[in-house]
């Protein structure tokens, strides 16, 4: 390690106790932000330990909405977003309210398997469609938006939240691609929308063949973020976490890894023995490599930046949050 990086990483472990503070990290940091965090995981990993773990300040290595759901759990703590513009380009996609085009209802809703809705429209929209059908808002949405919704779902455990729901339809929103996932894995008729995240949906079936060409014998994962042509001739579709514990558990020795290349340093430390190969090298989330030591080191010093949701918004959150932590 560098002397300056040196030189910050012990700061960073003197403030961190002097101020009760724990360093949550998203698989996808940089492998230094991981390195130097109390747990690193999935999106649902770190949803339960920000609701549970006993600190006064959470400092969140990932995005926005990931930060919004450790205060919306617990809003006695801090937590700190150590850059205020790491957010998910997806999440901001969905909107509760907002401009639409003028429309009557979606043609052929009934005899589809999958239908999406097209961008412009806003969540409120698709309810008033499908009055008193459950909303599934993936973790990958902002407050407001799971606010508005009846259960939260990570890309761990969405065909277990999809199947929890009372009825034959369920509203999936935002991502295309997990509400086909969730689609292919329930009798009930999933509602979409059509958001998508810009680091697993240029993926194309293309890519995948020509990667396990280039490494025959070794199992591709991919995440169901990823187009359903991609997830067909996956060997295990998973979240982040999930493909640790698949790789970790597999007999296997060679894996085609289908998601952000952050999860690489995970897999390759828990594995120096086995071999993982990217399913394409730009499959990076710019927004998620945004944090580094040193604004960890800032956020700890300034205490920036607080990210609180209000109050008429964090209840109703909290509920669509607690629901879906309560499913095991
Ligand atoms: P995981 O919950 O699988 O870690 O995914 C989060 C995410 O942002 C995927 O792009
Ligand atoms: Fe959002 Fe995709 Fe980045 Fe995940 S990888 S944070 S879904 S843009």
């Amino acid at each position: 390690m560098q002397a300056d990086m040196e030189f910050l990483h012990e700061e960073i472990l003197r403030l961190k106790e002097k101020k009760r503070a724990i360093i949550l990290s998203h698989n996808y940091q940089r492998e230094e932000v991981q390195d130097i965090a109390d747990f690193v995981g999935d999106s649902l990993e770190l949803s339960r330990t920000a609701s549970t773990i006993d600190c006064e300040v959470i400092v969140f290595c990932g995005v926005n909405f990931m930060a919004e759901s450790a205060s919306v759990l617990s809003p006695e703590k801090t937590v700190l977003l150590p850059e205020s513009e790491a957010a998910c380009p997806m999440a901001d996609m969905i909107k509760v309210e907002g401009p639409r085009k003028l429309w009557k209802s979606y043609p052929g809703y009934e005899s589809q398997p999958a239908l999406v809705f097209p961008l412009e429209y806003s969540l409120r929209d698709i309810k008033r469609e499908f009055p008193g059908v459950p909303v599934v808002a993936y973790v990958n949405t902002t407050a407001d938006v799971k606010a508005e919704s009846d259960i939260c779902c990570t890309s761990s455990n969405v065909v277990k939240v999809v199947e929890s729901l009372p009825g034959e339809r369920v509203i999936c929103v935002p991502d295309r691609n997990l509400s086909m996932w969730a689609q292919r894995n329930t009798k009930k008729q999933v509602i979409s929308w059509d958001g998508f995240c810009h680091v697993h949906d240029r993926i194309t079936k293309k890519d995948a063949l020509k990667a396990k060409e280039a490494h025959p014998g070794a199992l591709l994962m991919a995440h169901p973020e990823c187009r359903p042509e991609v997830l067909d001739i996956a060997d295990h579709v998973t979240s982040t976490s999930g493909m640790l514990r698949f790789a970790n558990a597999s007999e296997a020795s060679e894996f085609i890894v289908g998601t952000e290349l952050g999860l690489m340093h995970r897999l390759k430390k828990e594995n120096p023995e086995k071999v993982f190969h990217p399913l394409r090298p730009d499959m990076i989330c710019p927004n998620m490599k945004k944090t580094t030591l040193k604004s960890i080191h800032r956020a700890l010093t300034e205490m920036t930046h607080v990210v609180k949701v209000p109050e008429d918004i964090r209840i109703p959150a909290k509920r669509a949050l607690d629901r879906m932590l309560e499913i095991r």
